[in-house]
């Protein structure tokens, strides 16, 4: 997947998405899981921090953490929908200055960016196979904390994504979910030298919060 992962997640992740995320933002304020990353972060007592969200799909974490937490961001997303939409939210926020936007396969230039404060993950791993090379990439980024959400392993959800898997590879849809062992992502953030201060559930999704 990495060398076309843009392509997947462009055909994934469409305008027509992005907009609706939008509404529900603008409407509701950001998701439930997202507002677990949110409290994590700010319970760092961090300012001025620098951030990286990776996948942050409408941008929700750096238009909120912006208010208070951070003084600057970068989101890396591979879908180019999801950016434009983050991109002109940011700009109606008056944070344009603030973030930048790159359009890739976080894994392609992980390399190329600087070290952060924070880097965040919301409902991203699951969207990608190779969760070990994707955290490995992010935690090299990370100088203080890595906040994450993916799919809880329970039974219900894990019929959730094979249902989900199943339809896709009906409609020869490439893209897949993945329900990876939260066990195996903690022992290589463990590995890259972050340890679990905070793990929070909802029904379907979990948040770690990991520190330096
Ligand atoms: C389910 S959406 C989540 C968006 C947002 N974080 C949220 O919770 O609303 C997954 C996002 O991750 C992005 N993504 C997945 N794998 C990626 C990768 N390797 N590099 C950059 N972005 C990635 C997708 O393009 C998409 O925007």
């Amino acid at each position: 997947m990495p060398c076309n992962c843009c392509e997947i997640e462009n055909n994934t992740f469409t305008e027509v998405e992005a907009k609706a995320n939008l509404r529900d933002y603008r409407r509701r304020g950001p998701a439930k899981q997202t507002r677990l990353i949110l409290a994590a972060v700010r319970s760092l007592g961090l300012k001025d921090a620098a951030l990286l969200d990776i996948g942050g799909g409408i941008g929700t974490i750096h238009h909120e953490l912006l208010n208070d937490v951070a003084r600057e961001a970068t989101h890396v997303d591979a879908s180019s929908a999801y950016l434009k939409v983050a991109t002109e939210e940011a700009k109606r926020l008056g944070h344009e200055a603030q973030v930048k936007f790159i359009h890739a396969d976080f894994t392609d230039v992980a390399d190329e960016l600087p070290q952060v404060d924070v880097v965040t993950l919301d409902r991203v791993v699951c969207c990608y196979p190779n969760f070990r090379e994707l955290l490995k990439a992010a935690s090299s980024k990370s100088r203080k904390a890595i906040a994450l959400t993916y799919p809880r392993e329970t039974w219900y959800v894990r019929i959730g994504l094979k249902a989900i898997n199943f339809f896709q590879w009906l409609r020869n849809n490439p893209f897949r979910v993945f329900l990876h062992s939260v066990n195996e992502m903690e022992a290589l953030l463990n590995a890259e030298g972050l340890e679990k201060v905070s793990v929070k559930q909802l029904l379907i999704w979990e948040m770690a919060l990991y520190r330096r």
